[in-house]
This record gives C-alpha cells, structure tokens and sequence, in this order.
C-alpha cells in the first residue's frame, strides 16, 4: 500500500507589506523570472515551474504556505483519506492558484499552512538572464511551536527523513529527497520562517552572488563558513522585508538506503551518518549578527 510521500519543496508564498521591492529583489537581484500576475500577487518562477516563489500583498510579512509536491501515487482525493485517518483535517481546493489546478491544503502542528499537490504547470521561458539565478529553490528553516510534534509530523505523516540535529532541542534537520535537508526546524515559542534558501552551482557562484549582492546593497550577514550539519557553505543576507535568505552550495547527499551521506573530502568521519551536532560552523566562524534572534 502507497503512503504519502513529499518529495520537494517547490514554492514559499510570501505575505508582503512591499510587494514591488519584494518583485524587484526577486526579479533583478535573485535573476526570477514573474510569469504571472494576478489580483495584486505575483508570481515567480527560477526555470522550469509556473512559480517557486509567490509574493501576496499584506499589512504584515509571513510565510502564507509553503507547496509540497507529492510523488503522485496517491490522488490528492486518497492523500486527504490517509490524513484524516491519522485525524488531520484537511481541504481540496480547486483553481485557487494560477498554474496548479488542484491543492490540498492543510496545517501542520506548528501552525504553518501547507498546500500539497501532485502536478504543476511548466514555463517555456526559462532561467533569467541577469541576477544570482540560483539552481533552485532548496529548503527552508522555520522555529517552531509544538517542536516535537512538528519533527513527528513531517516524518510520520509526509515521508520526511531525519538527517542531523545541531543541540539538544535547536535544530533538527529533515529531508524529503536527496538533499540533506529540505526543513529544518527550529524550537521556539512562535512559529515563524528562520530562514529561506537557495542552491547554488559552485564556490565561484558563491563569490559571485556576495559581489552582487553588495551592489544592490545587501550586507552578508554571516559567511561564507561551512556548515556542520549539511557541510553546506552558506551566506546569508535580508530581503527587503527583512526575512533572512541563504545562499549555498555544496550541501551533503543523503543515500536513504545506506543511512549514510555520499562520502565528502571535508567529512570529519567516513561514514558520515546522520548525528547530533555541537556547533553550527565547520571551520570556527562565528555568528555576528544572531539570525535565531531577528
Ligand atoms: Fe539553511
């Protein structure tokens, strides 16, 4: 019998009290392409989908949902059966966004909406031309009420694997795919996104991306450094509405079958497997501006 599988994070729909310099930092600084626009929301895409990022206009910023996509062997109709089963109420909605026809929205334990799908629609016009243009889309980290329960849901009942943990109760790492982690959720009285972020192609793009960044004015806040959790190195800068956005490259490959990840250079132990972690950086660098704390 199928269960439910997520299997990527295809889109952040963004509440924003800016929606044009929100648009204009996506579009000439992130290198998005908008591929529709549509009562007052706009939508973005970084290649191939209709939108990988949303930006909806509001009196205050937050996360409106973030998109799952869901490995299609269960409709959306048998999803919402296995979820009420384990007594999580959810709703199908229809057309309620351009370029999916069909969502399952629901909540998860932290309070954070959720829309599940199986297909979306693709773009003709591909990557943009100028801007940082990252790979893609590749997790986000969130600080979390109802932390245990959180880290329980994402892995009994959409499919997420557990990868690593930084500390007793600060972070845990979770993943959906190959990337060694897709979530990372951070335990907190509120709920609320820590942290957005974007795969790059290499250390050169890295460098690259700070340079731009610096000419549109945006400060690195923290790196380049090494990850412990992840091994990924990682900048991190504010958009304009001030939430934290990652940029990165060379994060670990989970081998789900081995329990392990694919052996790296820089890997303190071969094998590497999933563990809980101490410190946050690989190389010592530390934190000067205190991104749990924005
Ligand atoms: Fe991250």
């Amino acid at each position: 019998m199928s269960t439910v599988k997520v299997f990527r994070l295809a889109y952040v729909d963004f509440y924003a009290k800016n929606v044009e310099s929100m648009v204009d930092y996506y579009t000439n600084v992130m290198g998005y392409r908008m591929t529709e626009e549509k009562e007052g929301v706009s939508y973005l895409s970084n290649g191939l989908d209709h939108h990988n990022i949303v930006i909806t206009p509001a009196k205050e910023k937050a996360v409106r949902s973030y998109g799952y996509q869901l490995d299609g062997r269960l409709s959306l109709e048998e999803v919402q059966e296995h979820l009420s089963f384990k007594g999580i109420t959810s709703n199908i909605e229809a057309h309620s966004k351009p370029g999916i026809s069909k969502v399952l929205k629901l909540q998860d334990p932290a309070g954070n909406t959720l829309e599940l799908f199986t297909e979306m629609d693709q773009t003709a016009g591909g990557f943009g031309t100028s801007g940082i243009i990252p790979l893609k889309l590749g997790h986000v980290a969130f600080c979390a009420r109802n932390f245990n329960e959180t880290i329980q849901f994402y892995q009994n009942v959409l499919g997420f694997a557990f990868t690593d943990q930084i500390g007793a109760g600060f972070a845990n790492f979770l993943t959906c795919n190959t990337d060694h982690h897709v979530i990372n959720i951070v335990a907190s009285e509120q709920t609320f996104l820590h942290h957005i972020a974007f795969q790059l192609k290499d250390a050169s793009h890295q460098y690259e991306s700070s340079d731009l960044l610096a000419k549109h004015g945006r400060a690195v806040l923290w790196g380049p450094s090494r990850h412990t959790a992840g091994h990924n190195i990682a900048t991190y800068h504010y958009d304009p509405e001030k939430n934290v956005v990652e940029l990165y490259t060379d994060m670990d490959v989970f081998i789900e079958e081995l329990g392990i990840f694919e052996p790296r250079p820089w890997h303190e132990v071969l094998p590497q497997k999933p563990k809980v972690w101490e410190a946050l950086s690989a190389w010592g660098t530390q934190f000067e501006v205190d991104l749990a704390k924005i």
